[in-house]
């Protein structure tokens, strides 16, 4: 209970806060976006931002509009929600509208990462080089390897008896082994030696069981508020993961991707001390493999909730794979022009992609500037400020360009010749950006084409293999854990039991 006296300095507290955000708070200067402080001084909307993002930001466009500034933390936040604006922000140059900044905010707060100046623009180039063309193909042939070893070599999957597991642990724990595996290396040179086999899915295994327990606690540590035990935890992870991950260890792995020599020289390069590449190493394994797990857990999930769409993936998946006698040389041996050629698995990824990927593209205001918008409404941003757009809302999930967009439509991105469907439309334009999974300009992903290779080789290698089916039928699409708004892929609150069997051959 409260004294009296207590409660009167409470009150005294508050009235002197709300003098103070009176007398020296912030007011909308004409030409200035709608500006929404939220009823608590200084805090504002961060509550409601940080637990919800996507309801939170649609009820303050329904108020607005499709531009405004909200308060945060301290922090003025001006987010656009205009497609057919994104690219005044996405090219606008550095010295204005900086992406650097708030990503090395989080690169410190989250992985303990303090790099020297360099240019992102520079590195960017230099490690999309390493993701490429003839390394395209090389990582391909290594992620076909690593996942046939994660999923068809460990005895303990591969029984013609019925095994339950929880979907999103499932495609998540393979996805994130065989990626780590085929970026970060493998005990021997050869993939097909069962000594080294076992080595790797118990190293893979290590790293993912820890890479998921630091998972659970890095939306709270980006956006510092994990209480001191949950700290200690989350110190206490790194630290596992730095031993796991040291680049002693990784000079020693054979098969090591051009992607981790090249950043490992680029760091070399900048005078980075032994101790900080491998925290930069701990945080490459966070940006290279923390969707595509994610993103096979609800392309398999609507396809077991959509038998129509999954029969057209299980005819595309037919004739990939062609006879069941196919040797393993020849899966693993699978060419760009045949991973390329899956017209209705690429529909059923945009659609699922739309459906669940939700990052921020953020910029951090560096000078006061007048954003024109191309329908030549002009917006004066203050210098000190945050700008961000939020596609998951506007384009992915606006009913203004998507019939029905909460629903799932395994053919929305198909045309009737079965080319790939580019035309959405708002206000009567035609849209250049309608959805926006991997980022675009300087924060696209730039590991989009290994990515879009490996969910595939996943996905048709687990339904070519194996009996897969719900446990539930009737299960319903699980809700997102909603902390992840801003951070990419989205997870589900609760994992899907399945249950799955190697196929009859
Ligand atoms: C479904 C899977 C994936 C999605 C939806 C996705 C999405 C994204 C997005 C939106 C960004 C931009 C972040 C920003 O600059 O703000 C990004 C960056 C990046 N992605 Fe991906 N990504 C995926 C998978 C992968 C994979 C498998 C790799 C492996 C090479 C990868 C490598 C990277 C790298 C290296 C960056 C740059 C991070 C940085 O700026 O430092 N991504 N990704």
């Amino acid at each position: 209970m409260i004294s009296g006296a207590g409660l009167l300095l409470l009150l005294l507290l508050l009235v002197s806060l709300a003098v103070l955000a009176t007398r020296f708070g912030r007011w909308r200067r004409p030409g200035e976006p709608p500006l929404d402080k939220g009823v608590i001084p200084w805090l504002g909307h961060a509550l409601d931002f940080g637990k919800d993002a996507a309801t939170f930001l649609s009820n303050m466009r329904k108020k607005h509009g499709d531009i405004f500034t909200i308060q945060a933390a301290g922090k003025f936040v001006t987010i656009l929600l205009d497609p057919h604006s994104y690219d005044v922000v996405l090219w606008e140059p550095r010295s204005k509208l900086d992406f650097n900044q708030y990503a090395r905010l989080l690169m410190d707060r989250m992985f303990d990462v303090k790099l020297p100046d360099y240019d992102p623009n520079e590195e960017k180039t230099m490690l999309r080089m390493t993701l490429q063309n003839q390394n395209l193909s090389s990582l391909t042939k290594a992620m076909s390897f690593n996942l046939w070893n994660i999923l068809l070599s460990d005895p303990s999957r591969t029984s013609l008896h019925w095994k339950e597991d929880g979907l999103f642990h499932l495609c998540y724990s393979t996805m994130l082994r065989a990626g780590y595996l085929t970026l970060y290396g493998n005990e021997g040179k050869d993939y097909e030696d069962v000594s080294g086999q076992a080595k790797d899915r118990a190293n893979s295994l290590e790293i993912y069981n820890e890479f998921y327990k630091l998972d659970q606690l890095l939306m709270k540590a980006a956006r510092s508020i994990l209480s001191a035990g949950e700290k200690k935890t989350f110190d206490s992870i790194k630290r596992d993961l730095w031993k796991l991950l040291s680049v002693k260890r990784l000079d020693c792995r054979a098969n090591r991707s051009v992607w981790l020599d090249s950043y490992k020289q680029h760091l070399v390069d900048l005078g980075v001390d032994e101790e900080m590449q491998t925290k930069a190493m701990l945080l490459q394994l966070w940006s290279t493999q923390s969707n595509a797990g994610p993103a096979v857990f609800w392309l398999l999930f609507f396809l077991l909730k959509h038998p129509s769409a999954m029969a057209a993936v299980e005819g595309e998946v037919q004739t990939i794979f062609g006879s069941r006698k196919q040797t393993i040389g020849q899966v693993h041996g699978i060419s760009q022009e045949k991973l390329d050629n899956t017209p209705i698995f690429n529909s059923v990824l945009n659609e699922t992609l739309r459906l669940t990927a939700a990052p921020f593209i953020s910029r951090e205001v560096l000078q006061d500037m007048l954003l024109t918008l191309p329908d030549c409404r002009e917006y004066h941003l203050r210098k000190g400020d945050r700008l961000c757009l939020f596609p998951y809302v506007s384009p992915q999930m606006d009913p203004e360009i998507y019939e029905e967009p909460e629903k799932f439509k395994y053919n929305r991105f198909l045309n009737a010749d079965c080319t790939e469907k580019t035309d959405f439309y708002k206000g009567g334009r035609k849209l250049k950006y309608y959805t926006m999974p991997w980022g675009a300009g300087i924060n696209v992903c730039i590991g989009k084409f290994h990515a879009v290779n490996s969910i595939k080789l996943c996905v048709f290698l687990l339904l070519r293999y194996f009996d897969l089916e719900l446990k539930h039928p009737d299960t319903k699409i699980p809700g997102f854990d909603k902390e992840r708004y801003g951070f990419g892929m989205l997870q589900p609150e609760t994992d899907i039991v399945v249950r799955y069997k190697l196929k009859d051959q």
